[in-house]
């Protein structure tokens, strides 16, 4: 059976639920090998999955653990999923805009593996911020001040952190129907009603074609449908780092210059209103002009950072304490020029050898390392002008101006 499964997908044709579930769930109790699911997988990568094979496999998937229920806290909650990238600060921005205007969210997040920390990491480089809150404490404090961003406390789709690690390792990562299960199980699982979805494109993303990433935003929307969620999508560029930030405590100090107004009109702040107003349009049911001008409202006034406070005082971090290194290295330009490219790639794997990315899951990670950027895309460099400060602790690794940066 497991053996004729593999060779219906090698074939290109479509498993029926009950197939899913019997092989998967295989899997995850020991009868099916990692070499079967990895060519399984492999199968999928290839020949793809119809509609009906995706929302039959992402129906296995959030069977596979809890289903969190949040019905009973006052208003709709939206959830934000974001396919990944480097510098990708934005959950810690949008999730107090949103509550400053009104919005209710619970937002689970990971850490990560690979360049930088996920937005758990980022938010534990506030020295005392609790990301491990049980679900009463969850409830209440979304019941009292109308946000909280938190690890995942119960096992919300245990099925796809075993496959996305054997993903990982047998390059079935970007194949657009497993990407599309994985990411609205746990939505679904987490207890989201609407969702949005930012999804990356570029060199530094899971995805570098925008056809693919097009394919991968309808095939979301029409899971959602399936499932009866609304799922919006953005998808947006991840060849260039996000914002001027990468690592940990640096791009928590640069998401708190957004909530503040400090840092206004890039690409960064851009997206972030976009995905804001989005939310809030979603959680209020209004149209997303007037739900912009709300979002800008709470930077101007100062709602949103006074959110971004509130939540982390509930969660008992002290802002007052959080550290970067004060061993700084100044990349200078080496001659003068437009830049024409930063290289989002380059900057992520440079972030990690600094120690603030793991390249292990018990890796331990350095919040105070990372890099601060000085110029964007665009910005005329005379030679000898500061082009990034790169924060190290242990020492410094070697950097290559021509991999990461390309000038006209
Ligand atoms: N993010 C996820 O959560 N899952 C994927 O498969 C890809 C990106």
């Amino acid at each position: 059976m497991i053996l004729d499964l593999i060779n219906k997908k090698r074939l290109g044709k479509e498993l029926s639920y009950q197939e899913l579930d019997y092989f998967f769930n295989g899997y995850l109790n020991g009868d099916v090998a990692d070499y079967q699911m990895s060519a399984m997988l492999m199968a999928i990568c290839i020949n793809g999955m119809s509609d009906e094979e995706t929302f039959a496999l992402t129906k296995v998937f959030i069977d596979s653990g809890d289903i969190l229920d949040f019905s009973d806290l006052p208003g709709v909650k939206v959830d934000k999923h974001s396919t990944g990238g480097i510098g990708d600060k934005t959950t810690l921005v949008i999730v107090p805009i949103v509550a400053a205007c009104g919005g209710t969210v619970v937002k689970m997040s990971g850490r990560g593996l690979g360049y930088t920390g996920g937005t758990i990491d980022k938010l534990e480089s506030i020295p005392g911020f609790r990301v491990d809150l049980s679900d009463e404490e969850i409830i209440k404090q979304v019941h009292d001040i109308g946000l909280v961003v938190t690890g995942q406390t119960a096992d919300l789709v245990p099925m796809d952190k075993v496959i996305y690690s054997l993903r990982d390792v047998t390059s079935t990562v970007s194949s657009i129907p497993l990407i599309a299960s994985s990411i609205m199980s746990k939505k679904i699982a987490g207890g989201a009603d609407k969702i949005i979805i930012d999804i990356k494109v570029g060199n530094g993303a899971l995805l570098t074609r925008r056809d693919d990433a097009k394919k991968l935003s309808d095939l979301m929307i029409r899971i959602g449908k399936y499932y009866n969620r609304e799922v919006r999508t953005i998808i947006s560029d991840m060849n260039t780092p996000l914002g001027y930030a990468i690592g940990n405590s640096v791009e928590v100090l640069e998401a708190m210059d957004v909530l503040k107004g400090i840092e206004k009109n890039n690409t960064f702040v851009d997206l972030c209103y976009e995905l804001a107003s989005n939310m809030v349009s979603m959680c209020l049911d209004i149209p997303i002009s007037d739900a912009l001008k709300k979002v800008k409202k709470s930077i101007q006034d100062l709602s949103a950072y006074h959110k971004f406070e509130e939540m982390v005082h509930a969660q008992k971090g002290d802002l007052s304490k959080i550290k970067v290194s004060s061993k700084e290295y100044i990349l200078k330009a080496p001659y003068s020029g437009v830049i024409k490219k930063i290289n989002a790639l380059e900057l992520g794997k440079l972030s990690q050898s600094l120690g603030a990315g793991k390249v292990e899951i018990q890796d331990k990670i350095d919040y105070t390392v990372g890099i601060r950027l000085h110029k964007q895309v665009g910005d005329f460099v005379k030679e000898g002008d500061a082009l990034a400060t790169i924060f190290y602790n242990k020492s410094l690794p070697s950097i290559d101006f021509n991999n990461i940066y390309k000038f006209d």
